[in-house]
């Protein structure tokens, strides 16, 4: 059986949106799905909780964190929204929320969702993209910081533009004054992170990305202070103290919020140990590889449309845009319709993506383990040939 289930007629260079998953994980899920459909009572209510403990310890050794620092949560929306859902309580008229214009749409909705409901204004920190160091990036944001900020919703790794944040500078600079909370969907599995050094309020983490568990698998890190005030976006039996979890305020709430299918969660460690079978030197030699592959696509898609790179090398992880030139195939609103024509004509799945409108357009790459340099090399082809350059 092959290692990756995705299809090999495509060539994926989009892991970044939704991951893939090896099948040792997946089959692992599958044998934890038997075990819970042969007796769902039995499974809910005696095995679940400890299974659920184990495969926290084992995650929270992989991102730097303590078992009591961790929830899970199905996605890093749910992550954000449970933060930004929880602060409402002391947030007022004139308080601000700084968030940045890179940041994922549904993450900016979700604080302004939070603003209307309690006075509160978000204010955007305006970051060039192409720019030339990561400096721009904190002078930004840390420019639009006043004494009527409450929190900073920043991205580790931002989804149009691709680039790693200087998030240890930025963090430093405004804990514990200024919460923050970092949106990580992309960030372990794919760089270096370490939750408690970073040492941010709240952090929310996909493990279903770069980490490869099966979808629906995420994490939320809070730091302790800041604990005993953050709940799930779900309210259930935690709140009363109606489910019977023994690692903290963090357990009780989010490790029940519903009858739903846990696996994802109960699978992740076996998915970080597929993955680091991969390399010789294991998850190091995994992320080592992946963005050596990345920075050799971006040099190629940058030689190929002869613009300079749009951000120094150091902002680069396994993911890299690149803005396009103005093209006939404009005209799509968050997706422009050059991905449409790379998956139909070429076979490529490829971001291209209207930024920051409908009037630009930026190709975003990813490259994972199952990627080669001749999937990079056929890109370039298709690029070319599209906009005819
Ligand atoms: C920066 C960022 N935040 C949040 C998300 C949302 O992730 P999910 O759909 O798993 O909630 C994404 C997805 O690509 C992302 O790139």
């Amino acid at each position: 059986m092959s290692f990756w289930r995705l299809d090999p007629d495509v060539i994926h260079l989009n892991h970044g949106s939704f991951g893939a998953t090896p099948a040792p994980a997946l089959e692992e899920q599958r044998r934890l799905r038997d075990v819970m459909e042969s007796n769902p009572t039995r499974w809910f209510l005696k095995d679940y909780q400890p299974a659920l403990d184990e495969a926290r310890s084992k995650v929270a050794g992989f991102v730097g964190a303590e078992s009591a620092a961790l929830g899970f949560v199905n996605n890093a929306t749910e992550g954000v929204n449970s933060v930004l859902r929880s602060l409402e309580a002391c947030l007022k008229p004139g308080d601000e929320i700084v968030v940045t214009d890179h940041d994922y749409n549904a993450c900016r909705n979700a604080a302004a969702v939070t603003a209307a409901r309690t006075g509160a204004r978000v204010v955007p920190a305006a970051i060039p993209f192409p720019l030339q160091s990561a400096r721009e990036v904190t002078d930004s944001i840390l420019g639009m910081v006043t004494d009527r900020t409450r929190l900073l919703m920043v991205d580790a790794v931002t989804s149009p533009t691709a680039l790693v944040f200087p998030l240890e500078e930025i963090v430093r600079a405004l804990e514990p004054e200024v919460q923050v909370m970092v949106d990580a969907a992309h960030a372990p599995g794919m760089i270096d992170f370490d939750l408690t050094a970073l040492g941010a309020s709240y952090v929310t983490a996909n493990c279903h990305k770069w980490m490869c568990a099966p979808k629906g698998s995420a994490l939320l890190y809070v730091r302790e202070d800041r604990r005993d005030r953050i709940y799930p976006a779900v309210i259930s039996h935690g709140y009363n103290g109606g489910w019977p979890a023994e690692g903290g305020h963090l357990h009780t709430q989010f490790d029940w919020t519903g009858t739903d299918d846990p696996t994802a969660w109960l699978a992740t460690p076996a998915a970080l140990d597929a993955m680091a079978g991969l390399h010789p030197d294991g998850w190091e030699g995994v992320k080592r590889a992946n963005r050596d592959l990345c920075l050799t696509a971006r040099d190629m898609l940058v030689d190929l449309l002869g613009i300079e790179a749009p951000a120094p090398d150091g902002m680069i992880g396994a993911i890299a845009s690149v803005p396009l030139p103005r093209t006939p195939l404009e005209g799509g609103t968050i997706f422009n319709p050059l991905m449409a024509t790379l998956r139909d004509r070429w076979g490529i799945e490829v971001m291209v993506m209207s930024w920051p409108d409908p009037s630009a357009s930026l190709l975003r790459v990813s490259t994972q383990q199952y990627n080669t340099v001749e999937d990079i090399k056929r890109l370039v082809e298709a690029v070319a040939t599209e906009l005819d350059l």
